[in-house]
């Protein structure tokens, strides 16, 4: 691959107008292709390859992605760092300001709707609201919050989502007793029949082929511009999705889809299919929580008590759960790049980036190097909750569910979903992590974890 170029910044002080900032020599271009692209475009930017993950896992690959981040930080400075990959300008944000600045510029002059992001996901969202643009993408992203409820921390379809978590956690739990083990491939689907159900409503509950074309797609979406384009097969499942919000069933998403009004052009069932596919998200995420909790002790113990509290069967906030769902996306982000095309030259600390640009904010070097304060590799739930005036917040390096105007409009609905089920799981079970022995207390929180490959020992616990 051949690399370059460009690059922005803060106005003010650091402006430097009329100068390029200039990019990375090949070489440096070249690791960062190396260390940080290659091993994201690996473990499949759309649908994870489970050989990739394996691979990453085992070489530690993500965590050179890191290092590399950290020595070009130390050689260049924290402005945008401009690199030409395949005749295309990217510049990596490394500085936590200038990232707050990048997603706080959405859509103009950062367009979210990037030509790789609208080359993947018109696989299977030709409508999507992350790759619409203009006033399109302000009424669909109005639609989406409405419908999601994005402010809310518990939707007003909290009540009957909790008992449909609850179902599916009890189901997966009898399984578990009867084995005495959970694995992915159980977990997996059991969330997707949670997901089906609380999107689509409970006749969707075991249609395995709507999530089987969805990952078809998936796949296609995973080589962007160059993939297949499967367009009947895009037809038979956004007509599938579409049959869902007809039926309209009470207590789905797909009832308020159905009844919330949007302007012409909206595709309001057009929306859904970006839902489906980043709720998978968060079943890893749930997952990779739950594998923290079993190997850290502690935190184990507070979720516990958190999730004893209260009345189970209610809706609730479960803050330090959330901060567990949070961490879980901190320490293996299910975005690793965010991406932003700048629609206008800009203007940084050193000179000046083209129009046209990819700034990358790379969420592992972001998350977990220096600009990501004091909990870095390690496992830190409290630094989300109040106790801590909810500290994490307040650092713009910290970005999980990415922020500003294109900021994840699901994040309140995931941190309900993943902090209802891993309530469910831990109020009466304990587990032990049987797969990954390098995830302890003591040690640094690996920087992949493989989650096709957890295994847990499932054991019943009493109340007290
Ligand atoms: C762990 C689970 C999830 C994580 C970590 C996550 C994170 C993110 C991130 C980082 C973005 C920005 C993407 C970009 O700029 O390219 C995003 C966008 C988005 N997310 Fe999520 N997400 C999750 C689950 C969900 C779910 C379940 C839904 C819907 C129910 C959802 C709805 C959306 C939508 C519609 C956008 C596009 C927003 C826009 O363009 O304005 N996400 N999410």
């Amino acid at each position: 691959m051949r690399l370059t170029d460009a690059l922005s910044t803060t106005p003010g002080p650091r402006d430097a107008p009329g100068r390029e900032l200039p990019p990375l020599s090949a070489r440096q271009a070249a690791g960062v292709v190396g260390d940080v692209l290659l091993p994201v475009v690996a473990g499949g930017v759309i649908v994870r390859r489970p050989r990739a993950m394996s691979l990453l896992e085992r070489t530690g690959w993500d965590r050179r992605g890191v290092e590399r981040m950290r020595a070009l930080r130390a050689l260049h400075g924290s402005g945008p760092l401009p690199l030409t990959v395949r005749a295309r300008a990217y510049a990596m944000v490394l500085d936590p300001g200038d990232a707050e600045r990048v997603l706080a510029g959405t859509p103009d002059p950062f367009s979210p709707a990037t030509v790789e992001k609208r080359g993947s996901l018109a696989q299977f969202q030709p409508h999507g609201v992350l790759i619409s643009g203009g006033r399109e993408r302000a009424e669909r992203r109005d639609f989406v919050e409405q419908v999601l409820e994005t402010p809310e921390p518990l939707h007003d379809l909290a009540g009957p989502l909790t008992g449909v978590i609850r179902e599916e956690a009890a189901q997966l739990l009898a399984q578990g007793e009867r084995s005495g083990e959970l694995r992915w491939e159980d977990f997996d689907a059991a969330w997707w029949r949670t997901v089906r159900r609380i999107v689509l409503g409970d006749a969707a509950r075991d249609d395995t082929t709507l999530t089987a074309q969805l990952g078809t797609l998936r796949s296609a979406a995973n080589w962007s511009l160059a993939g297949p384009r499967r367009k009947r097969l895009r037809s038979a499942f956004l007509a599938r999705v579409r049959s869902y919000v007809a039926r309209a069933e009470p207590g789905s998403l797909a009832e308020r889809v159905a009844g919330t009004p949007a302007a012409s052009g909206t595709d309001r069932a057009g929306q859904i299919p970006h839902w489906l596919f980043a709720y998978d998200a968060a079943g890893m995420a749930a997952a990779r929580a739950l594998a923290l909790l079993a190997t850290h002790p502690r935190e184990g113990e507070q979720a516990r008590a958190e999730a004893l509290g209260g009345t189970p069967a209610a809706p609730r906030e479960l803050p330090y759960l959330r901060g567990c769902a949070l961490e879980s996306v901190r320490l293996w982000p299910t975005t690793p790049l965010i991406l932003r095309e700048s629609t206008t030259e800009t203007s940084w600390e050193g000179g000046t980036v083209p129009a046209g640009t990819v700034f990358a904010l790379y969420t592992p070097y972001l998350h977990r190097a220096d600009p990501a304060g004091p909990y870095a590799d390690s496992f830190a739930p409290r630094q989300w909750t109040e106790e801590t005036g909810r500290q994490a917040r307040a650092n713009p390096a910290l970005v999980p569910f990415s922020s500003g105007p294109a900021g994840c409009p699901g994040e309140n609905l995931v941190l309900f979903t993943v902090s209802t089920l891993l309530a469910a799981l831990l109020e009466g079970h304990g587990y032990t992590l049987a797969s990954h022995p390098g995830l302890r207390p003591a040690a640094p929180v690996p920087a992949t974890l493989d989650h096709f490959a957890l295994r847990f020992r499932v054991h019943p616990v009493s109340a007290d």
